[in-house]
């Protein structure tokens, strides 16, 4: 059958980045390993050029009745003045809520090529594979009462609250012990239970899920700053990471730096799955954005959003096989010193974007 990509190059680097994509696409597709449709859209600056607006409503339905969203990177100072409900931004963030993609997916791979880019020494690093779940619609970005509050004599109070009910924290377990049994069977549940009700009720459903679904799983409870600690101590002792909005947003992010270059993050945001059809709403990007500062050189990276895209094979379409052998190719052209400028440390030869691409593809036509 037929799989609907539908594909957001955005602004900046996007288009770049996401026509190495394509190239992998088209010869799946000529291998006859699978047959992807991809039909393109205009999100963030690009869209607001073309619409006036962050992404167009036949977009968004596009969108929706897609297989899958690959979406590259928004954004740049050309539309820094425009209005704030049609910011390039805005286009993610209509994507994610409509889509209703509540749990974010962010790998944090370390290739042995690239240890020595690593923010740690190369053994504390070297071959790290860890999976941070970070749940996304809910939390204290999202939770009400949200305000400044004027209270006169010369000071303010500021609200946030941190809302999560039991079904929004076992539908991000799920995902994260999902994950667990097709990766290496350890989920690491984070909150601060000690200072937090959000937390008692986190470790409280997490536990039960746990017992009830999922007793072949391993699953530990870390507080957030210890993990926190942990994940630049000993990163390798973890395996699927599970955690809130605020704590994953830093995590992940501190996580990142342990893998070498924003260049090479790839990342899922997956919605609930449908009963009837076992299928999901899903957008796969690149951890990295627009990049101003080096787009139109053809100097961009495009791993993350290669690596995207077998994110998107082996989540959305069972296609795990073929993810395994596209970041299989990754490493291999690492390995063989061929790097983009961003990962310069170590190379034989410096690459252009398209340069890389093509790459990559060379050691999937050969393997
Ligand atoms: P950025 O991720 O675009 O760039 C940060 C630094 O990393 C830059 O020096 C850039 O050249 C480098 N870099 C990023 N991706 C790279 C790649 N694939 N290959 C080589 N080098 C790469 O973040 P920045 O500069 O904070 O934001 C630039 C624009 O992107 C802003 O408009 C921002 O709002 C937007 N942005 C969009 C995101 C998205 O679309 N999801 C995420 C983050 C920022
Ligand atoms: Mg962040």
């Amino acid at each position: 059958s037929i799989i609907k990509l539908f594909v957001l190059p955005g602004d900046g680097i996007g288009p770049e980045v996401m026509a190495e994509v394509e190239k992998i696409v088209a010869w799946l597709n000529s291998e006859g390993v699978a047959r992807f449709e991809i039909e393109k859209g205009l999100v963030g600056g690009a869209a607001f050029d073309a619409h006036g607006a962050a992404i167009s409503e036949a977009d968004m339905a596009r969108a929706k009745a897609a297989d899958a969203v690959l979406l590259a990177a928004v954004g740049g100072p050309k539309w820094d003045g425009v209005p704030y409900d049609v910011r390039p931004e805005a286009g993610l963030l209509r994507l994610r809520k409509d889509l209703a993609l509540f749990a974010n997916l962010r790998p944090a791979i370390c290739y042995p090529a690239l240890a020595d880019a690593s923010s740690l020494k190369r053994e504390i690093v070297e071959g790290l594979d860890l999976m941070i779940v970070r749940e996304l619609t809910g939390g204290v970005y999202f939770g009400e009462p949200k305000q400044i509050i004027d209270l006169g004599n010369g000071q303010k109070r500021a609200i946030d609250t941190q809302v999560y009910d039991t079904y929004e924290i076992e539908r991000i377990g799920r995902v994260a012990f999902d994950l667990a049994r097709k990766r290496r069977n350890k989920v690491t549940s984070s909150e601060k239970r000690n200072v937090m009700k959000s937390g008692l009720l986190w470790h409280e459903v997490i536990s039960a899920l746990h017992v009830r679904e999922y007793p072949d799983v391993e699953l530990e409870h870390q507080l957030a700053d210890a993990l926190g600690m942990q994940l630049v101590r000993r990163p390798k002792q973890f395996d699927v990471i599970v955690t809130d909005n605020l704590f994953g947003d830093m995590l992940s992010d501190v996580a990142s730096m342990l893998t070498g270059s924003l260049g090479m993050l790839p990342s899922a945001s997956l919605g609930e799955k449908d009963p009837a059809s076992e299928s999901r709403k899903a957008l796969y990007e690149p951890v990295h954005g627009s990049a101003p500062d080096i787009a139109g050189k053809g100097m961009a990276n495009p791993i993350a959003m290669i690596g995207s895209l077998a994110m998107a094979l082996r989540y959305s379409f069972e296609m795990g096989e073929l993810a395994d052998r596209i970041e299989r190719a990754i490493s291999l052209v690492l390995e063989k010193g061929l790097r983009t400028a961003d990962i310069a440390g170590g190379a034989k030869q410096i690459l252009s974007t398209a340069q890389m691409g093509d790459a990559v593809l060379a050691e999937l036509k050969a393997a």
